[in-house]
C-alpha cells in the first residue's frame, strides 16, 4: 500500500535512500572501497563497442551510462532510443556487445532491439528491476537494480537505481580496462556510498522544491538545462514534468541554447538549470545569463559554492549537498522528479496514473 503517502509516486520518491543504498551494496564493497561485478557476459577489455538501447527515462538512464563508461572505461558507445535503433539497421561490430536498460524487462521495443541484437550475435547484458521477466530471463545476462515493485507510472527509484548500477558498470569497466587505476576505483566508490545520504538530504529540501512547483505550475512550457551526463537528467526533468503534470517541456544542453531555444524565453518561461560546481559550472552559469538577460526567470539545482553565483539572477536556488561531477547526475534526478510531483499535486492530475500512459509499453 502507500503507507502514510498520499500516492505511490510520492512514496517511491521517499523510498531513493533505501534503494540506492541496496542497488549499490550489491555491486560495491564499503570496505575495501572496489566495484565486485557479476560474471558477464562480455569481456570488456575486448569489447570493440557497445549498443545501449532503452525506452523512456530507462533511455535515458542509459545516455548517463554512455557519459560514464566513455569517460572512465573508453569503450566507444552507441546510446539510441529502442524504437529506433530496431528499425534503423545498424553496422555492429563482431565481438560487440550491448546494454539494455528497463525497469519492467517486458518493454515490447527494447525486447525487439533484444532480438535483434541477439540475432547479430551481440551479448546482451540488461539492467532489469524485474528478476523473473522476459528480458531478465532472454538476455545473456542481467544486473538487477534492487528497487522494489514500482507502481506508479512515473519512474522514479527505479531510474535512479539504474543510475547506480550503470555507475558499477563504469568503473568495473575502467578497472578491468586499467584506463582508471585503484586510487581512481577507491575515489568514485567511495563517492557512491555517500549518495544514499545525500539522496535523504535532497528529500529534506522537498519544501522549498514545492515553493518551485508553485512557480512552474502555472507556466504553459519549461526548458530544463544541464550539461555533460546532467543533459540526459534535464530530459529526465522535461519528461516527468510532461507525463503526470501535462506542461509542455523540453530538456536541452545548455550549449545548446543560442542554436534555437533561446527564441522561446520570455517572462513566461522558467529555466531550471542543473548547475552544480565544477568544471562545468561557468559554461552553464554563462548561458544562464543570457537567459536572464531576455527576462527567462531561472530556476536553479546547485550547491553552495554554486549557489553563490547564481543567486544574483536566479529567482530560485535550491540547494543540494555538494557531491563530484561523477555522482551529479543521480543526485540531480531526485529533485526533478519531487518538483514534477509537486507539480501535479498542484494541478490535481492523476499523479499514478496519467493520462494516455501505461507502466509498461509492451506493444509497439
Ligand atoms: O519498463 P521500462 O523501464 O522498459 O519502461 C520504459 C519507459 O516506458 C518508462 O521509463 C517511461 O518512460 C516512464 N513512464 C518514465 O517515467
Amino acid at each position: 500500500g502507500k503507507g502514510n503517502y498520499r500516492h505511490f509516486m510520492e512514496k517511491e520518491l521517499h523510498e531513493h535512500p533505501v534503494v540506492l543504498g541496496d542497488t549499490l551494496t550489491q555491486y560495491l564493497d564499503p570496505m575495501s572501497r572496489s566495484v565486485s561485478l557479476p560474471k558477464l557476459p562480455f569481456d570488456p577489455v575486448k569489447v570493440p563497442r557497445l549498443t545501449i538501447t532503452a525506452c523512456g527515462s530507462a533511455f535515458l538512464a542509459g545516455q548517463v551510462g554512455r557519459y560514464w563508461i566513455e569517460k572512465l572505461a573508453r569503450i566507444p558507445v552507441d546510446a539510441d532510443v529502442a524504437s529506433e535503433f530496431r528499425y534503423r539497421e545498424p553496422p555492429l561490430p563482431e565481438g560487440g556487445a550491448a546494454i539494455l536498460v528497463s525497469q519492467s524487462g517486458e518493454t515490447a521495443d527494447t525486447m525487439a532491439a533484444l532480438h535483434l541484437l541477439r540475432a547479430r550475435g551481440q551479448k546482451v547484458l540488461s539492467v532489469v528491476n524485474v528478476p523473473e521477466s522476459s528480458m531478465a530471463r532472454e538476455s545473456d545476462g542481467a544486473v538487477l537494480t534492487v528497487a522494489g515493485p514500482e507502481i506508479g507510472v512515473a519512474s522514479t527509484k527505479a531510474f535512479t537505481a539504474q543510475l547506480a548500477v550503470l555507475a558499477c558498470l563504469a568503473i568495473g569497466f575502467g578497472r578491468a580496462r586499467g584506463t582508471i587505476s585503484v586510487e581512481d576505483e577507491s575515489k568514485l566508490t567511495a563517492a557512491l556510498l555517500e549518495i544514499p545520504g545525500n539522496a535523504a538530504a535532497v528529500l529534506d529540501s522537498d519544501e522549498e522544491i514545492r515553493a518551485m512547483a508553485a512557480e512552474v505550475a502555472k507556466a504553459r512550457d519549461v526548458l530544463f538545462l544541464g550539461r555533460g551526463s546532467l543533459f540526459p537528467i534535464a530530459m529526465e526533468g522535461a519528461l516527468k514534468l510532461k507525463e503526470i503534470s501535462y506542461i509542455h517541456a523540453e530538456g536541452y544542453a545548455a550549449g545548446e541554447m543560442k542554436h534555437g531555444p533561446i527564441a522561446l524565453i520570455d517572462s513566461a518561461v522558467p529555466v531550471i538549470s542543473l548547475c552544480p560546481s565544477g568544471p562545468m559550472f561557468e559554461k552553464t552559469a554563462s548561458n544562464l545569463q543570457e537567459a536572464a538577460a531576455r527576462g527567462g526567470r531561472i530556476m536553479a539545482f546547485t550547491d553552495d559554492l554554486g549557489a553563490m553565483k547564481l543567486r544574483s539572477f536566479a529567482e530560485r536556488v535550491v540547494v543540494l549537498p555538494r557531491v563530484g561531477s561523477f555522482s551529479a547526475p543521480i543526485l540531480h534526478a531526485i529533485p526533478v522528479q519531487l518538483l514534477a510531483y509537486h507539480v501535479a499535486v498542484l494541478k490535481g492530475t492523476d499523479v499514478d496514473q496519467p493520462r494516455n500512459l501505461a507502466k509498461s509499453v509492451t506493444v509497439e
